[in-house]
């Protein structure tokens, strides 16, 4: 593997910013990761591994050795009638990995259709929109255990899904590295969820009365593009808060104040868009020097002029939290990780 000092990490965040990583290399292989994991100089440093960059902020130079998993190849194996495993290696893209499945007629990842990043960090966030989750079609993923080198299975419960969470982001922060993950998918009998907002009326506005997952995908491709910004021209990841739940009691005095302030239940708890919050502080499209909200979802912290600093966005971010624990009492809690 060819290692490189004092690289550029521009074009591995999503965010763009510019930041370098004191060793770098890219990993195509099990065997290139074991070997170069045995290093005894890498076992004494920092180890940190990207995926697509796409829920990352870097807000310093990374003085260890940053390793990019480029693992690629996808199979299936039919189960039955109707269902098929499909398997990705981590380093594969996951949009393209949605486009493989559609392609061959697959259901259960159409909802998920252009989210940035790989396939090999969709476990570690559970990575969702328009009404699904991939722990709706997971079924299992390969890691490499960091301590032992040994590869290891884990099954759907062993992940401990949930709301954008994972065993990943918890316990196993930093233990492991998944290597490819597998899904249980449809081949005929598709069970296709149109029942988010958005999708219903996009697929109206298209003329679409019996919908396809293809439909479906168009859909959601179409409503992305509608409101989320492409980092491949404006830098961002996604949204940057998670969408926080409130006590009931919290939230009916609230509502006493805001009655038009959207909520969805959560189990004991209500679910208030973050979005929501953000922009009735007024945050939306406001600029700050080189970042900014988007203006079309409050949500997306985003380098407006592609010069943003990765400290200056999260300090935007904590200006953000700040007022909306002023205005509203409630703590929003980071998504992206912060390196
Ligand atoms: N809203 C506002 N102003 C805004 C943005 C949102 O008022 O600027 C309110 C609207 O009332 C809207 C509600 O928030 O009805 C929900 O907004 P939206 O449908 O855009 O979804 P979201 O809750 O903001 C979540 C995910 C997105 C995912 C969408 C669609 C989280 C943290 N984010 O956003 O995921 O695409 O739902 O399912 O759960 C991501 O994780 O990076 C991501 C983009």
């Amino acid at each position: 593997m060819n290692i490189q000092e004092n690289y550029s990490l521009k074009d591995y965040n999503t965010f763009g910013v510019d930041v370098s990583a004191k060793y770098f290399g890219e990993v195509t292989s099990l065997e290139e990761l074991t070997n170069i994991l045995r290093n005894p100089s890498v076992q004494n440093s920092q180890l940190l591994f990207l995926g697509g960059g796409s829920n990352i902020l870097f807000t310093q130079d990374f003085d260890g050795v940053v390793l990019q998993l480029n693992l690629k190849g996808i199979s299936e194996k039919i189960e039955n009638d109707n269902e098929v495993v499909v398997t990705s290696k981590a380093g594969e893209n996951w949009h393209e990995f949605v486009k493989f499945c559609l392609d061959r007629n697959y259901g259960g990842l159409e909802n998920l259709s252009l989210i940035p990043g790989n396939v090999g960090t969709s476990p570690m966030q559970n990575i969702g929109a328009y009404g699904t989750e991939i722990k709706d079609t997971f079924l299992s993923c390969k890691v490499l255990n960091l301590e032992t080198l040994d590869v290891e299975e884990f099954d759907h419960q062993k992940c401990q899904f949930g709301y954008r969470e994972s065993i990943f982001k918890r316990e196993g922060k930093g233990k492991y590295v998944i290597l490819e993950v597998s899904f249980k998918l449809t081949r005929k009998e598709h069970s296709m969820k149109t029942e988010y907002g958005a999708i219903k009326s996009e697929l109206e506005k298209l003329g679409i009365i019996s919908p396809t997952i293809q439909d479906i995908s168009t859909a959601v491709i179409n409503i992305r593009q509608s409101k989320l910004p492409d980092p491949k021209v404006i830098g961002n990841a996604g949204s940057f808060f998670k969408n926080p739940s409130i006590s009931q009691q919290q939230f009916l005095q609230l509502q006493k104040n805001y009655p038009e302030m959207p909520n969805f239940p959560n189990g004991n708890l209500v679910k208030v868009p973050a979005g929501w919050l953000i922009e009735q502080c007024g945050w939306k499209g406001k600029q700050i020097g080189n970042v900014g909200s988007h203006p079309l979802q409050a949500l997306v912290i985003v380098n407006v002029t592609g010069e943003a600093t990765g400290k200056e966005i999260y300090d935007f971010s904590t200006m953000i939290i700040a007022s909306v624990k002023e205005k509203f009492g409630i703590e929003l809690e980071r998504e992206v990780n912060i390196i």
